[in-house]
């Protein structure tokens, strides 16, 4: 029989991490959402005692999430694991996460310990966590630099002390396929308890292995995977849980296992996370990048008329990507608008809907036709969570190659219209602006991106911005077929955002 693999998602832990994807508290809380829809087995939503936004988030995802395990980081240290704990409590399956640096390097000159009190601690704080929650997992830091010895005996006295899931990570990315695998069944072979405890292991990308090293750990007896959406993470990144899982669906044949993710909700996560963070996946990347079904050159689209399988190794439907992508029109009614939703995967509350038909039929009026790619970015580009402080009513700009570019913006705020006008240094500039004049509030624009939602004059244009304000960063996007107007959108999210999370802090 085929061993069961468990996905281990860590988006919004370690790929958080890195810079230029911090989310907040409503980003985190839909992403996870989207982590259960994928049927991932654990989403490892924080690092606790790292902040205030880090505790709000794991708790908030702890209420939420019913069907995967909730994990919480924490270093071996008391204070880390109660604070993990009280953040986790609420959570139908709690999962601590401890670790401790065991590589000499990190030893000496991290932790200044020496390697037997490291031994000591690890063993004593998984006994700590163990007391609190019924489900304990801990990682030897820097485990492919460190004396396969001293794992051994590391692991052996955690798993005593009620460790259940032990993680071997490649930390600095620095491991090889060959290499690596040794590492694990040197480790299934010397830990004596090894059978009560599940072996998992985490890569990182720094030379580009991290999915090869943890393939190559599944031949040895992995069976819980460490892993991010779109392969974000610390430096180079995470083993990407698209290509793991796509690599062990395409060549089952080399490495007979299952697992539960619906593969089909992939491309659906991959581009939520985008939007979400503002970051694009680069064209070329594996599984979901926009490049990653194109067949552009004449001998390829040849031979794909012919027979799809003779350049394809996987569907795009197994993705969740349709190729003839149904489309809608301004004549299309609410009922197939509500029908296509539902087939993409949303399902939401009445008032949502109504809300995102009445852009659909307002972008159906200016755009020919619109795909399924129009609709999710209607979708995703919303907030979920955020009531808007600030409504867009309208804005007119006037700008060209010898005047001065204006902008007149009129924003809604409780009910009442606020108005003003501002120059800048072109139309956009103009209209964040004006914007800043009728709120009061002025931000450094960190980050400004802009892409096509689709191909054609008429595409919409997706705008996402990052803005800073008293060390603080906060992001926004918004979609049109007017770039000028998801700017505006984009700029407003925003400042609507800075208003919620400031509210936010003042209440809690
Ligand atoms: O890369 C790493 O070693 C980690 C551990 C904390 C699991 O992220
Ligand atoms: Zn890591």
């Amino acid at each position: 029989m085929a061993n069961q693999i468990q996905i281990f998602d860590t988006t919004l832990r370690d790929g958080e991490q890195a810079p230029g994807y911090s989310m907040n508290l409503e980003e985190k809380v839909r992403l996870a959402r989207q982590l259960e829809i994928l049927k991932v087995n654990v989403i490892e939503a924080g690092f606790a005692i790292a902040s205030p936004g880090d505790s709000a988030a794991i708790e908030a995802v702890s209420d939420l999430i019913k069907e995967c395990t909730v994990a919480s980081l924490s270093r071996s240290l008391k204070k880390d694991i109660d604070a993990s704990w009280k953040a986790l409590r609420s959570a139908v399956k709690p999962r601590i996460h401890t670790f401790i640096a065991t590589s000499d390097i990190h030893m000496e000159y991290k932790l200044k310990m020496q390697p037997e009190d490291v031994l000591q601690q690890a063993a004593s704080m998984v006994a700590y966590a163990r007391n609190l929650c019924p489900e304990v997992e801990f990682s030897a830091e820097d485990a492919s630099r460190s004396s396969q010895e001293f794992l051994y005996r590391i692991f052996e006295a955690v798993i005593d002390a009620g460790a259940r899931i032990i993680n071997i990570p490649d930390t600095v990315g620095y491991t090889t396929p060959k290499e690596f695998g040794a590492l694990i069944r040197g480790i299934r072979n010397n830990v004596p308890n090894i059978d009560k405890a599940v072996i998992s292991v985490h890569c990182h990308n720094d030379l580009g292995l991290a999915v090869a090293n943890t393939l190559e750990a599944v031949r040895e007896g992995a069976v819980q995977l460490e892993c991010t959406v779109n392969g974000i993470g610390e430096r180079a990144g995470n083993a990407a849980l698209e290509e793991l899982i796509m690599s062990l669906k395409t060549r089952r044949d080399q490495y007979n296992v299952d697992f539960s993710i619906d593969t089909t909700r992939i491309h659906k996560t991959s581009r939520l996370l985008s939007t979400i963070t503002g970051v694009l996946v680069q064209p070329n990347k594996a599984i979901v990048g926009a490049n990653a079904f194109a067949h552009e050159a004449g001998i390829h689209q040849h031979g794909m008329m012919a027979h799809a399988s003779t350049y394809e190794i996987m569907t795009p439907e197994s993705i969740g990507l349709h190729r003839n992508t149904m489309v809608l029109g301004k004549h299309s009614g609410r009922h197939a608008f509500v029908e296509r939703m539902k087939e993409l995967g949303y399902t939401t509350e009445k008032s949502v809907m109504d809300e995102v038909f009445a852009q659909f039929k307002d972008l159906a009026d200016r755009k020919k036709t619109v795909t399924d790619r129009d609709l999710e970015a209607l979708m995703d580009t919303r907030s979920t969570l955020m009531i808007p402080t600030y409504i867009l009513n309208q804005y007119v700009v006037n700008s060209g190659n010898t005047i001065t570019a204006t902008a007149a913006v009129i924003l809604t705020k409780d009910k009442k219209n606020y108005e003003d006008v501002s120059t800048g240094d072109g139309p956009v500039d103009a209209a964040f602006n004006a914007i800043e004049r009728i709120t009061g509030i002025s931000f450094t624009l960190e980050e400004y991106v802009i892409h096509a939602v689709t191909e054609g004059k008429d595409a919409q244009g997706e705008v996402s911005v990052r803005v800073s304000r008293d060390g603080k960063t906060y992001k926004g996007r918004g979609v049109s077929t007017d770039v000028i107007g998801a700017s505006i959108k984009a700029y407003l999210f925003a400042v609507n955002n800075m208003i919620h999370e400031e509210k936010y802090e003042t209440e809690h």
